[in-house]
């Protein structure tokens, strides 16, 4: 399942990230006056800023993002705030080397934000030309143009067939040897069309290809899975971790993970599945913003 993000639907009007299913993730989370809370992919601040909100006076709120810009941003945002936010450029899947004690809820709101997705710099984009970047975080080394250019053609089809669900991978990943070196995002979605063909109604035909690139590029199933198993571990009792992923490979390994926690009796059944299926946007919400309509929402409580 492809996590529209790339195929050129905007979430929100350029320069703005719509937050998705904000409502059931501040009902899930449980956030209350005074409370200490994650935010673990801050993004344009939608979850961070509601969170502020929740918790006021004297609430706080730790925001993640691997995006340096995403942190600058927010530091202009929420200057106000500054005293009840701690904001941490680096990964979520780190995020017990930047916490101090236990916190009573963490929130993560997976894949890329329309700020990035609209940036065509960023070369996330295949609407747009830019240069094959797609990483979150700038000063990694791996671009998606090294990764494009320079890996076998074997494991560049396995790519875009596990991450992109791409049925035509080893086609495209053929196409896009023969075509070294690719420059551009637009480079990129000529290789995938004349594949694939042009559009035909539904999505792009590139946007398996550039969601499989992307989620290789920055190594997000990786982090995921690392988070997943230490996030539970910072919850108080009571405590509340929230999850919207965009992708079926994620929200499997959220699913299996909290289950996995869940059944545990060894650790005494210590955490409660609050989501028996996952929560999805009605379609007021995927109107207003076509990014929601492949979000899957769980959570997942400490009880003891
Ligand atoms: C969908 S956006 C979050 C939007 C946010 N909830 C809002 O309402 O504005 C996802 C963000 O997570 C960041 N991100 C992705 N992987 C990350 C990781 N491993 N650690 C920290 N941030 C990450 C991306 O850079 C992006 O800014």
């Amino acid at each position: 399942m492809q996590d529209g993000n790339e195929d050129g639907d905007r979430g929100a009007e350029p320069g703005k990230h719509l937050p998705v299913l904000l409502p059931e993730v501040l009902e899930l989370v449980a956030a209350r006056p005074g409370g200490l809370y994650v935010d673990a992919t801050l993004g344009g601040g939608g979850y961070t800023e509601a969170l502020l909100r929740a918790s006021r006076p004297s609430g706080r709120v730790v925001a993640f993002d691997r995006d340096r810009e995403a942190i600058e941003a927010a530091r202009e945002r929420f200057g106000a705030d500054s005293d009840r936010l701690s904001l941490v450029w680096g990964s979520f899947a780190d995020l017990e080397e930047h916490l101090e004690g236990l916190v009573d809820g963490i929130v993560a709101d997976l894949g890329l934000s329309s700020l990035q997705l609209d940036a065509a710099d960023r070369g996330f984009a295949f609407g747009a030309e830019g240069p094959l970047d797609m990483r979150f975080d700038r000063s990694q080394d791996l671009t998606a143009a090294e990764l494009v250019n320079e890996t076998d053609e074997r494991e560049l089809e396995r790519v875009l067939r596990d991450y992109g669900d791409e049925r035509r991978a080893r086609a495209i990943a053929r196409r896009i040897v023969s075509r070294r070196p690719l420059r551009t995002t637009i480079d990129l979605r000529r290789a995938v069309v004349s594949v694939l063909g042009p559009r035909k109604g539904g999505i792009d035909p590139a946007t398996r290809t550039f969601q499989a690139i992307r989620i290789a590029v920055n190594r997000e199933l990786e982090a995921l899975e690392t988070f997943l198993e230490k996030a539970p571990d910072r919850l108080r009792v009571e405590g509340r971790l929230v999850v919207v992923s965009y992708h079926s490979l994620e929200d499997r390994a959220v699913k299996l993970a909290f289950r996995a926690r869940a059944k545990d009796a060894e650790n005494e059944r210590r955490f409660r599945i609050l989501t028996k299926k996952p929560l999805t946007a009605g379609p007021s919400e995927v109107a207003r913003n076509r990014r929601a309509r492949s979000a899957k929402l769980r959570a997942l409580e400490r009880v003891a």
